[in-house]
């Protein structure tokens, strides 16, 4: 059996593309993506409420990716999602064009006065190694802050405080901390467990 080491990140989104490398290197995998350089990724994503579903349809586009990267083992893709308890469903799906549009500030007004402030994220990703495809999802549940805190992390990383965590966000959190609580840290250790089942 080939022995897998040089994976294609298909993000445009550096904290994502931080994080799993900081996940998968030391476990002797080679995270390899375009952030930074000439060749934009570009996929669709299709309207499907659940991340997966997602992931797998941009796995699929991928193939003409795999043509412009020369030594790739694998093409990884990973869709993620912030989720309200109070908005069923929101922004999930939608949550890079809603933070886009309201920013955190909004979303923080959106809150405004609720008691009830149970959140959640979620990530689902989807590694393709020739004929086989590795499914691996995660979640960390946690609460909204009542303001903008830290600096570190990204997108809605200054608004959420994990439940296992100290109190502190997320962007107050070392990429270490972040990890070992997040939905990213989760689907990550479950990919790399699937990883070792195959060898
Ligand atoms: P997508 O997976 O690229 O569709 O993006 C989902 C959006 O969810 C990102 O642009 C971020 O705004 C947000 N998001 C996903 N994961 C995280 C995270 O770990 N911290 C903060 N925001 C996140």
């Amino acid at each position: 059996m080939v022995d897998i080491k040089r994976i294609l990140f298909l993000t445009s989104n550096e904290g994502k593309l931080r994080e799993a490398k900081h996940a998968l290197e030391p476990r002797g995998y080679e995270i390899v993506s375009f952030v930074g350089g000439t060749n934009k990724v570009q996929l669709v994503e299709v309207q499907a409420r659940d991340l997966v579903t997602v992931a797998q349809s941009k796995i699929e586009q991928a193939e003409s990716y795999v043509g412009n990267a020369h030594q790739i083992d694998g093409v990884m893709v990973e869709d993620a999602g912030f989720f309200i308890d109070t908005y069923p469903s929101f922004p999930g799906v939608y949550s890079a064009h809603i933070l886009e549009s309201l920013g955190l500030e909004g979303i923080l007004q959106l809150m405004h006065g609720r008691k009830e402030r149970g959140a959640e994220f979620q990530s689902a990703i989807v590694l393709q190694i020739g004929s086989e495809r590795f499914v691996a999802q995660g979640r960390c549940r946690g609460r909204l802050s009542e303001d903008v805190r830290g600096n570190g992390g990204f997108g809605y990383d200054p608004l959420f405080i994990p439940e296992d965590g100290d109190g502190r966000t997320f962007a107050e959190m070392s990429l270490d901390e972040k990890k070992a609580l997040s939905h990213r840290g989760h689907a990550m250790a479950r990919l790399l467990t699937l990883l070792e089942d195959r060898r």
